[in-house]
């Protein structure tokens, strides 16, 4: 077993335990245990004989991305929304591949790539709906380094057989992932349960996944009230309900380990029943704007106390930077009239991210007890006070320059 690197010294950021502020040293050492624990960090002291692990660089922790498809990641910027549309002609054709291990396997390897040049250390990941890319993409994620949550695409219905796998099998399936990975490495790795959204789910299959998420104490994802044609389908196959988040209640589906994608035309009631329940969400602006679904006022959340993250929503978003969603979200919070700070959105790109998918104590800041998650980011030509601005708004920067997740470099 590698391991890790024992300290990490320079110019450091990180968010404090409450939104927005931020710490910040000039020159930092951190130090970090053989498990890849934060045991210290402080300002270096005069003559401090570590060097600079990364010169020209500011120091901060790994970005936290609480919703992406694996299986999108060849469709990024298929511009054929809105959403059921853009699912039928990009999405569920490209799904369908996934059946294929070749292919996955080829895939993953992109996908992870992809994450690590970005600097996004874990992430919250929706597979297809095939056990076997869903195992492929494990043991890539696995082999990698990286830190995730992850599950197959449960649908039974409304979309190609291709991409569709019936409850029975579908959850034997699951039943297997989780023996062979949830909490693998030390928790590194944790199978998540992810009925892919009410239209794509049988009242059987939600049924099920939801007592095996609760037997397993896993996290459950989904998507809901993104766009209008999908709620008012949505309210058309499930009558009974008395609107869109209680086609998911009355499922058992919402709860304190659940992640809600998306949340632009939730009700007040349903926001009192997500903030009641403590269910968390994942804010995908630029997938909102690129499929045209809508904003969702951050306020909403923020208001009723509800935990809130960033996802790229790979594919309808069209990168894997969160510090682009960031961006995004910045626009998005201005354009709905409630303007949001570079570093409150800095705080939900890290440790925000972390605290909805239950890891906040454990990643999305640089402090004694985290892991070492973190990433060099090529300081931008800027004084101290423009330091956040640029590290999410100049697009045309250069990546991050390392990837650790505790300590190892991914
Ligand atoms: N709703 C159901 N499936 C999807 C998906 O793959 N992406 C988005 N953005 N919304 C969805
Ligand atoms: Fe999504």
């Amino acid at each position: 077993m590698p391991s890790p690197v024992r300290t990490l010294r320079g110019r450091a950021l990180s968010p404090s335990r409450e939104s927005p502020s931020l710490e910040r040293w000039d020159d930092a050492l951190i130090e970090i245990d053989e498990l890849g624990r934060i045991t210290s960090i402080a300002a270096a002291p005069p003559g401090c004989p570590v060097a600079v692990s990364h010169p020209g660089c500011v120091l901060m922790p790994g970005l936290v991305d609480v919703h992406l498809h694996f299986p999108q990641t060849r469709v990024i910027g298929s511009a054929a929304g809105p959403l059921l549309e853009w699912l039928e002609r990009s999405v569920f054709p490209e799904e369908a591949r996934f059946a294929e291990p070749l292919y996955a396997s080829a895939v993953a390897t992109e996908f992870c790539d992809a994450m690590i040049a970005q600097g996004t250390t874990c992430a919250a990941i929706y597979s297809s709906s095939h056990p076997i890319a869903t195992e492929l993409l494990f043991g890539e994620l696995d082999r990698r380094g990286l830190r995730a949550t992850v599950g197959p695409a449960l649908m039974d219905r409304n979309a190609p057989a291709e991409v569709l796998l019936a409850a029975e099998p579908a959850l034997a399936a699951c039943a297997a992932l989780i023996q062979r990975w949830h909490g693998h490495d030390r928790g590194r790795l944790r199978m998540s349960i992810v009925p892919r959204f009410a239209l794509s789910c049988s009242a059987a299959l939600m049924r099920g996944a939801a007592d095996l998420a609760a037997e397993h104490g896993l996290w459950i994802q989904t998507h809901i009230a993104e766009n209008h044609a999908e709620i008012e389908a949505t309210a058309q196959a499930f009558p009974a309900a008395k609107d869109y988040l209680a086609v998911y209640e009355d499922h058992g589906l919402v709860g304190a380990r659940t992640i809600l994608a998306h949340c632009i035309w939730l009700s007040d009631s349903e926001w009192d029943r997500v903030a009641a329940a403590e269910a968390t969400v994942a804010h995908c602006p630029d997938s909102n704007f690129f499929l045209g679904s809508g904003r969702m006022a951050l306020g909403h959340a923020s208001r009723r106390g509800i935990e809130v993250g960033l996802g790229t929503d790979i594919g309808a978003g069209r990168s894997f930077s969160v510090r682009r969603i960031a961006a995004s979200a910045y626009d998005n919070a201005l354009i709905v009239g409630a303007p949001a700070s570079a570093e409150a959105l800095l705080w939900l790109a890290t440790t925000g991210g972390a605290r909805a998918i239950g890891l906040g104590e454990v990643v999305g800041r640089l402090a004694v007890g985290f892991d070492a998650d973190v990433i060099a980011v090529p300081l931008p030509p800027v004084d101290d006070a423009g330091l956040v601005d640029a590290l999410i708004f100049r697009h045309d920067a250069p990546p991050v320059e390392a990837t650790y997740v505790r300590g190892l470099r991914v």
